[in-house]
């Protein structure tokens, strides 16, 4: 039963959704006054951040207990009925799980870090050493120190890939891969649909007595990622999940090798459903201070090489062009200036909603938002920016750098609050937002949008109708045709339904030749008819009936 094949997923980053009791923080009874609007959307799967308890120096990836809801969420009484309620209207909820790392506050860790005896000591990853010097030079992300922190009680290092609140955990104890086991079916019970597992490609740790290879230097999580066990612990998760037919595993590839992605994704492997790979997404991982949208001829290289790799294991993609991991995806792969910015954001959802694999919307893109712009460091909530910020000292160049990368594409100019309305606060919150809202542009708000037929929420309603009732676009093959430089052009095609869709990925008309002609229908981005001239306008999206 492979209906996640099918399905449109729609990422909530919970915190910036919708809040209900004006704290200024998102939380589970927005997204239950909010689940109509999604229903019409025609979204299958919520993605929900994680829900957890912990001190959020990660914002929820930094938990203290694995069976509770963090309190400005809801509680598990809400959790349920957020299933329930979902469920009425034919959507299932994914929860995000974060299996690789808990917070130093969790109690397992509180533990461990007290005394080598405790039973807990060996949940995580430790490592004997003298105070000044750390095993092996691993880097942690987030920060540009060592991923080793001294623990003085137990005279010892403890291992961590992201920041120094969050310990790696150690799956080579069965303890622990037993307690995991349970989380996840203590979440099944109640009825989740599945899970979105957070950096699953680090739970199995490389060898630890080596440093960094230098060629991993400057990306050392493909060298953090696909440790020697990583595939028998995910046959495990596998087998739990098998205990509640039909629930899905979509896993975050990190460091993840695209010719290595079939072994986790294939259907004969038994591991994981889904997976997010980063080949696309590492095109706008911007390290010059300027950032510079990715030329298509790369953006097409990367669509076509995932599908092809996958496409040869019979494997499925997971089609995503944003996340609250990065700048939103019209500022990366669109055109957010004013008169280009509507429309490239329905060429991006065409992208999203048409390419063969199950597409994944983060939160707002459906309204076309675009980065939040911050003014000072102090509008940061990033852990990340943070550190890089600390790191920099008092040197004034180097400040600037990590403020224009911040602003540029740090992870909080894609966390702000989806925008409901026009007002100030967004129809977000009645209270303080958590994070700047920024005032926008009219026109760019869920209520605005609704009345505008010609905008980019009616779009993404009209192509997810379409993609439901095709066929073709949800699961027929996938064929790239060849059609100048600004031109994306591919077909999808079942039995004797056949559709091509062109997208002009730029900010001039394009001619497309005769990629218009012989066609039986055709829908434009644009509101006109396609057939009254061969060209495209400034980021037309096209999908022609042949
Ligand atoms: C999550 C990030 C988080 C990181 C480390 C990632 O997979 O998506 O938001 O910061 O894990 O915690």
């Amino acid at each position: 039963m492979s209906w996640w094949r099918d399905a449109v997923i729609y990422q909530v980053y919970t915190r910036s959704f919708q809040d209900s009791n004006g704290d200024g923080i998102g939380d589970l009874e927005g997204v239950i006054q909010r689940l109509d609007y999604l229903a019409a959307l025609g979204v299958d799967v919520i993605w929900l951040s994680p829900l957890h308890p912990g001190p959020n120096i990660d914002l929820g990836y930094d938990g203290t207990d694995y069976l509770q809801v963090a309190p400005e969420f809801g509680t598990l009484d809400v959790v349920d009925r957020l299933v329930t309620e979902a469920k009425r209207r034919g959507i299932r909820i994914m929860m995000d799980l974060v299996l690789d790392y808990t917070s130093t506050a969790h109690p397992w860790f509180v533990q461990a870090r007290s005394s080598r005896t405790s039973p807990f000591y060996d949940w995580y990853i430790w490592r004997d050493g003298a105070p000044d010097q750390p095993p092996n030079d691993w880097t942690a992300f987030f920060s540009s120190g060592s991923a080793w922190t001294f623990n003085q009680p137990t005279r010892s290092w403890y291992l961590h890939y992201f920041t120094v609140d969050q310990p790696e955990l150690n799956w080579a104890n069965p303890h622990l891969r037993q307690a995991m086991h349970d989380v996840m079916r203590f979440w099944l019970s109640r009825g989740v649909a599945g899970f979105r597992l957070d950096v699953i490609s680090f739970l199995s740790k490389p060898p630890l007595d080596q440093n960094l290879p230098d060629e991993f230097r400057s990306a050392p999580g493909r060298f953090y990622a696909n440790g020697p066990e990583l595939h028998a612990y995910l046959r495990e998760i596998r087998a739990v999940l098998d205990e509640f037919p039909g629930t899905v595993a979509l896993g975050e590839g990190f460091g993840i090798d695209l010719a290595d992605a079939p072994h986790f994704v294939a259907p004969q492997r038994r591991e994981l459903d889904l997976m997010f790979l980063f080949n696309l997404s590492a095109l706008t991982f911007a390290e010059t201070a300027e950032y510079r949208r990715p030329d298509l001829a790369q953006i097409r290289e990367a669509l076509e090489r995932v599908d092809t790799i996958l496409s040869g294991k019979n494997a499925w993609p997971t089609v995503f062009l944003g996340n609250h991991d990065v700048a939103r995806m019209l500022n990366r792969f669109g055109n957010p200036e004013a008169p280009y910015r509507a429309a490239s954001a329905k060429l991006l959802i065409t992208l999203l909603l048409t390419l063969r694999g199950t597409p994944v919307i983060y939160q707002g893109d459906e309204i076309g938002m675009v980065n939040t712009r911050f003014d000072t460091i102090g509008e940061f909530r990033d852990i990340a920016v943070w550190n890089a910020w600390t790191g920099a000292g008092s040197d004034e160049a180097a400040r600037n750098k990590v403020l224009s990368r911040a602003r540029q594409v740090g992870r909080d100019t894609g966390r702000g609050a989806v925008r409901w309305t026009g007002d100030t606060r967004a129809g977000f919150t009645t209270g303080t937002p958590w994070i700047k809202v920024d005032p926008d542009l009219p026109g760019f708000s869920v209520a605005e949008q609704e009345d505008d037929d010609e905008s980019p929420l009616r779009w993404t309603r009209r192509l997810s109708e379409l993609r439901r009732a095709s066929p073709a676009l949800r699961s027929g093959s996938l064929d790239w045709l060849e059609a100048g430089p600004q031109i994306l052009c591919f077909e999808r095609g079942r039995d004797a339904e056949r559709w091509r869709i062109i997208l002009n990925w730029s900010d001039e008309p394009a001619d497309c030749g005769n990629l218009l002609a012989n066609s039986r229908a055709a829908l434009s981005s644009l509101a006109r008819e396609p057939g009254s001239s061969p060209a495209l306008g400034p980021w037309e999206a096209v999908l022609v009936r042949l």
